[in-house]
C-alpha cells in the first residue's frame, strides 16, 4: 500500500523522511535501517545526524544495512558506497561500525560475498528500508529485468545507470560496470520502505512505479505489493501523477 506525500522542496521532504524513521526509532532504539546512497536520502541523513546532535539520540544499538556496493572499488575509494556512508552519516552519529553491513565490492569471491549478505541479512528483519529510485525504475541496483524473486547477486549496470552516476566520476569510463546489490526479494521483506525522489528525471519511473503495470520492466513497481510504502516526492517528480498527486 502506497501512502504518497507531495512536498515544495528537499528540506520538506527531509523533514517528513525524518518523520518516518524518528517513528521507527523511537518505537525501537535498536531498530535495523535499511540504506540507501545517492542524492535522494543526503537530506534525510542530514536531520538524522542534527537529531544525534541536539536531541541527543543514540544510534549505539541501531543495526544498518546498506542496499549495495560498487564492485571493484577500493571501500577508501572516494566513490565507495562505504565512504559516502561514512561522510553523509556514519562519522557523525555514534553507531557502531560492527552493526553496519555494506557489501564488500572488493571480494576476491564474489559468489560467496552475495551468499554472506543475504545470509547476514537473513537474521534480521529490516524495520524501515530506505530507497530512492532509478530513472530507469530500478530500485538498489536491481535494473530492469531483474527477478521480482531476486536476492542479494552481482548486477552489470545499465548505461543509463552509468551516465546517471558519471557525475560523481572524472569521466564515464571510470564509473564502474557492475555493483553487488540486495535482490528485488530482500528489499522486499523490510516491514515498511521509504521512498525518496525528486526531479522531473524521476517523474516517468514514479508513474510507473505507481501506475503501470506490476512488471520486472520496472524494478520499483513490485512496491505495489508491498503492505507499507511511503513515498515522499517533490512536486517535479509527481508531475506525471493526478493533481492530488495520485
Ligand atoms: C543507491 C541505490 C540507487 C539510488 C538511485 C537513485 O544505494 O541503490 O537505487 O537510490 O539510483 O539515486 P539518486 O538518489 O542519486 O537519484
Amino acid at each position: 500500500m502506497f501512502t504518497i506525500i507531495v512536498k515544495e522542496n528537499k528540506q520538506d521532504m527531509a523533514n517528513a523522511a525524518f518523520e518516518v524513521i524518528k517513528e521507527v526509532l523511537d518505537q525501537k532504539p535498536n531498530a535495523v535501517l535499511g540504506l540507501a546512497t545517492g542524492s535522494s536520502p543526503i537530506g534525510l541523513y542530514k536531520k538524522m545526524i542534527e537529531d544525534h546532535k541536539t536531541a541527543g539520540r543514540s544510534y549505539k544499538d541501531v543495526v544498518t544495512f546498506n542496499l549495495d556496493e560498487y564492485v571493484h572499488l577500493d571501500r577508501n575509494h572516494s566513490q565507495s558506497y562505504y565512504t559516502f556512508m561514512k561522510e553523509h552519516l556514519f562519522d557523525f552519529i555514534d553507531i557502531d561500525l560492527n552493526n553496519v553491513h555494506i557489501p564488500n565490492g572488493n571480494a576476491e569471491d564474489f559468489e560467496v560475498e552475495v551468499e554472506r549478505y543475504e545470509d547476514e541479512l537473513s537474521k534480521f528483519h529490516v524495520d524501515v528500508q530506505v530507497l530512492g529510485i532509478g530513472s530507469n525504475g530500478h530500485i538498489g541496483f536491481n535494473e530492469p529485468g531483474t527477478p521480482f524473486a531476486s536476492t542479494t547477486h552481482k548486477e552489470s549496470l545499465k548505461e543509463s545507470t552509468r551516465n546517471d552516476n558519471a557525475r560523481f566520476f572524472a569521466s564515464i569510463d571510470d564509473v564502474p560496470t557492475h555493483a553487488i546489490t540486495m535482490g528485488i526479494a530482500s528489499i522486499m521483506k523490510a516491514k515498511k520502505i521509504l521512498l525518496l525522489a525528486s526531479t522531473s528525471y524521476k517523474a516517468k519511473a514514479i508513474a510507473a512505479m505507481i501506475h503501470g503495470p506490476v512488471t520486472e520492466n520496472c524494478p520499483a513497481s513490485v512496491l505495489q505489493s508491498h503492505p507499507d510504502v511511503v513515498i515522499i516526492i517533490d512536486k517535479a517528480a509527481a508531475s506525471l501523477l493526478a493533481d492530488d498527486g495520485h
